[in-house]
C-alpha cells in the first residue's frame, strides 16, 4: 500500500539560499520519495525567496522569487522555512508569516533566544507551530531529545559544545599548532561561522544556543541577557598545552545548572578531564551532555554546522509539522517543552555566586618563598591546591610560570584571592584564570 496520502499535499517555501537552505533544498530534491513516506504527504517546495543564487544548489525545477516577502504570502504555501538569519527582517518574515497562517521551521538561533517568546505568543493566538531544531548544534537533534525524549526527567544540568567554529579552531590549535586567524578563515569558507564570526569566536552564537537549550530543560522564559559570555580569543597556545600536562583539554562550553542557589547559565573556555567523552569531540562536531535525575548523564553528538548536517534538522521539523497537519492540524507541541503556563521565571544565580574549581597560571619571580605566599593566600581564603605544574626559568628569564588547579569555590572568593595574590611583588603578570569542571 502506498503510505503516502497523495491528496494532502503540504507545500513548503523557503526564505533564504545560503548554506544551510542549499543543504535543505538538497535533502529535500534527493529524498523526496522517503521524505513523502516518512510524513505521510506530498512535501513539495513550492517557492524559494533568495535575493541571490547559490552554486550549491540547483533551482531550475522550482519557483524562485527575489522577494522573500513573496512566499510569506504566497496563499499556498503550508510551512515557510526561514533560513536568512538575523534578527531584524527575520522578526518582520516570521510575524508576517504567522499572521497569514503559515507554520514556521526556523534554523536562526538569534531570532528564537531574543524574540522566541513573542514569535512563540503570536504563533499561539494563531494555533501554528514553531519548529527550531536546527537552531542548536546543527544536525544534532538535541531539541526533540530534551523536549520529547527526556520530559520525563528533572534535568539537573546541561553542558555542550555548542559552536562548531570554536571547537574547529581550538582543536586545530591544539593537534596542528595552526594560527587562530588561519583556522577562522577556513571555517568561513566551509561555511562554518555566523556572517559575523565574533559571533563565533566570542561566545554569543553559543549563549544563544545555551538559552533555548536552558529554556527547554528548566521551563523558563528565553532571557539571553542572563547568559555569562566569554569566547575563545583570549586561550593561549600555552594553556592548551599545560591544561594537557594537567590530563585536562580546553574546550569552550555552554553550561546549564540548577542548583539550591537557582539556576545558571555561561559559556566559556572551560578545562575538563580529558577521559571523558565529550572532551574528545574535536573540530565541527558538537556535543550536549545532559543529566537528568532519572535517566543519568546522556551525551548526544553531531556535526554542528554545515549545509546538509543542519539540513537534516530543517527537514526533520518539516516532518514533523506536515504529519501533524495530516493527523491533527488543531494539534502543536508546546514550544519550550513546557505548558504555557508552567514557562516561569526562576531564581538566576549571578556569576560570582557559581561554584567551579580553577585552573591558575601565574608568572612568579624566580625567587624563595613564592609559592608559599600564594599557598598561603589561597589557604586564607579557603581554598585547596588540588595539582600544580612548576617549570624552571627558561635561560635568560627572571619569572617562571607556576599553574594551579583548585578545589571548587565560589567565583566571589577565587576573583578576591586573585586579586590578593596578584598585589604580590613577586607575581608580575595578571593570573589567567580558567574555569574547571569534571562533568561527573
Ligand atoms: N556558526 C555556527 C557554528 C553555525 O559554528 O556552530 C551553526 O549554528
Amino acid at each position: 500500500m502506498n503510505p503516502v496520502n497523495s491528496a494532502r499535499t503540504v507545500n513548503v517555501g523557503i526564505c533564504g539560499l545560503g548554506t544551510v537552505a542549499s543543504g535543505t533544498v538538497n535533502i529535500l530534491t534527493r529524498n523526496k520519495k522517503l521524505i513523502d513516506a516518512r510524513s505521510g504527504c506530498n512535501v513539495s517546495i513550492v517557492q524559494i525567496g533568495a535575493r541571490r543564487d547559490n552554486p550549491k544548489v540547483d533551482t531550475s525545477g522550482y519557483s524562485v522569487t527575489r522577494d522573500i516577502f513573496d512566499v510569506v504570502n504566497n496563499p499556498a504555501v503550508d510551512i515557510v522555512v526561514e533560513l536568512i538569519g538575523g534578527t531584524t527582517v527575520a522578526k518582520d518574515l516570521v510575524l508576517t508569516a504567522i499572521a497569514n497562517g503559515k507554520h514556521i521551521v526556523t534554523a536562526n538561533k538569534a531570532l528564537i533566544a531574543h524574540h522566541g517568546d513573542e514569535i512563540f505568543a503570536a504563533a499561539k493566538a494563531k494555533g501554528v507551530t514553531v519548529a527550531f531544531e536546527a537552531a542548536v548544534a546543527g544536525g544534532i537533534p538535541i531539541i526533540k531529545s530534551i523536549r520529547e525524549g527526556l520530559a520525563a526527567n528533572n534535568i539537573e544540568w546541561l553542558a555542550g559544545i555548542i559552536n562548531g567554529t570554536t571547537n574547529f579552531i581550538l582543536t586545530e590549535m591544539r593537534d596542528k599548532g595552526r594560527a587562530f586567524e588561519d583556522v577562522l578563515k577556513e571555517a568561513q569558507e566551509l561555511g562554518y561561522a555566523e556572517a559575523d564570526p565574533t559571533f563565533d569566536v566570542e561566545g554569543i552564537d553559543a549563549a544563544h544556543k545555551l538559552v533555548i537549550l536552558a529554556s527547554l530543560a528548566f521551563g523558563i522564559p528565553l532571557d539571553v541577557k542572563k547568559v555569562f559570555t566569554e569566547g575563545i580569543t583570549k586561550i593561549s597556545t600555552e594553556d592548551v598545552n599545560y591544561a594537557e600536562e594537567l590530563g585536562y583539554r580546553i574546550k569552550h562550553l555552554g553550561i546549564a545548572r540548577r542548583s539550591a542557589g537557582g539556576i545558571e547559565l555561561h559559556v566559556n573556555p572551560t578545562l575538563i578531564p580529558e577521559k571523558r567523552l565529550i572532551a574528545n569531540v574535536d573540530g565541527v562536531m558538537n556535543a550536549v551532555l545532559v543529566k537528568g535525575d532519572a535517566v543519568g548523564p546522556t551525551l548526544y553528538y553531531g556535526a554542528g554546522a554545515g549545509a546538509e548536517p543542519t539540513g537534516s534538522s530543517v527537514v526533520g521539523d518539516i516532518v514533523d509539522v506536515a504529519r501533524t497537519l495530516l493527523a491533527d492540524p488543531a494539534h502543536r507541541v508546546p514550544y519550550l517543552g513546557f505548558q504555557d503556563e508552567f514557562v516561569t521565571e526562576q531564581k538566576h544565580l549571578p556569576m560570582d555566586e557559581i561554584e567551579t574549581a580553577y585552573y591558575l597560571r601565574m608568572s612568579a619571580l624566580d625567587k624563595p618563598g613564592v609559592l608559599s605566599k600564594v599557598a598561603t593566600i589561597l589557604s586564607d581564603s579557603g581554598i585547596s591546591i588540588e595539582a600544580m605544574i612548576q617549570k624552571e626559568a627558561k635561560e635568560g628569564e627572571s619569572t617562571v610560570p607556576l599553574i594551579l588547579l583548585t578545589n571548587r569555590v565560589q567565583e566571589k572568593k577565587m576573583i578576591a584571592a586573585i586579586s590578593k595574590i596578584e598585589s604580590l611583588d613577586s607575581i608580575s603578570a595578571p593570573v589567567v584564570r580558567i574555569r574547571v569542571e569534571s562533568l561527573k
